[in-house]
């Protein structure tokens, strides 16, 4: 259950030249262990994690989803990885407004075709898990900013990922909820026994972190 990234770089076309986002970055975080990446804005945080999100295809290397080689697969085959084998968490919790909160959860086993007579249940253990027992029913304009990544959260845990991603998910929270927010990815992703790999700016949250990797590397353009 463990996410590899081997060799990772990632360049864009630039007008006439071209711009290395990442320059050949490897990384590896094991099941259990919750790894901080930091570095200046602009070092390739969020498109490293886009790439190991399946989001985006490297130029050039290899990302591993729980001992699985998603660069050999095709389109359709990597779409089901990035559905059962991911979980995200991003700076807004980008919850659909007229789901509540057990239908939000809910609609993660509907989109990677494993809806079943467990699905409801599921989604109410894992919201009271995230201390959201009194909001299953509630919808988002109905919760407070730190309910909703935290709902957020429940939802990138529905399908037991092996890789958690998580980008800046306190940023837009006061330090409590942030906290609060951060203990409980911590304690889910080793519950589950995900690979966690958390973005942040937080010297807290990095020195909570099992391990910090850190990009020092500015995008260089080359003609
Ligand atoms: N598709 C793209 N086209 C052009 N520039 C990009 C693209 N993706 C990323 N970049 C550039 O790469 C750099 C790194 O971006 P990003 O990964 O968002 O950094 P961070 O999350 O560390 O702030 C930025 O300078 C950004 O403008
Ligand atoms: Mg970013």
């Amino acid at each position: 259950m463990s996410l590899v990234l081997e060799n990772i770089t990632v360049t864009v076309p630039d007008g006439r030249e071209t711009l290395t986002v990442l320059d050949r970055v490897s990384l590896r975080v094991r099941p259990k262990e919750l790894v901080a990446l930091t570095g200046p804005s602009g070092s390739g945080k969020s498109t490293l994690l886009a790439v190991a999100g399946l989001l985006l295809r490297p130029t050039e290397g290899r990302v591993s989803i729980g001992g699985t080689d998603a660069s050999a697969l095709a389109d359709r085959d990597r779409t089901r990885l990035r559905g059962t084998g991911i979980g995200i968490v991003y700076q807004s919790a980008n919850l659909l407004p007229s789901l509540t909160a057990r239908e939000q959860v809910e609609v993660v086993a509907h989109v990677n075709g494993r809806l079943g007579r467990g699905t409801r249940a599921r989604a109410e253990e894992l919201l009271v898990r995230v201390g959201l027992e009194s909001r299953i029913d509630a919808r988002p304009s109905g919760l407070s900013g730190g309910e909703r990544q935290r709902v957020a959260l429940a939802r990138a845990l529905m399908m037991e990922p092996a890789v958690l991603l998580a980008d800046e998910p306190t940023a837009s929270l006061d330090p409590s909820r942030g906290a609060e927010v951060m203990r409980l990815l911590r304690e889910e992703g080793r519950r589950i026994g995900a690979a966690t790999l958390l973005v942040t700016h937080d010297p807290d949250e990095t020195a909570n972190a099992d391990r910090e990797v850190r990009l020092e590397r500015t995008p260089t353009t080359v003609a």
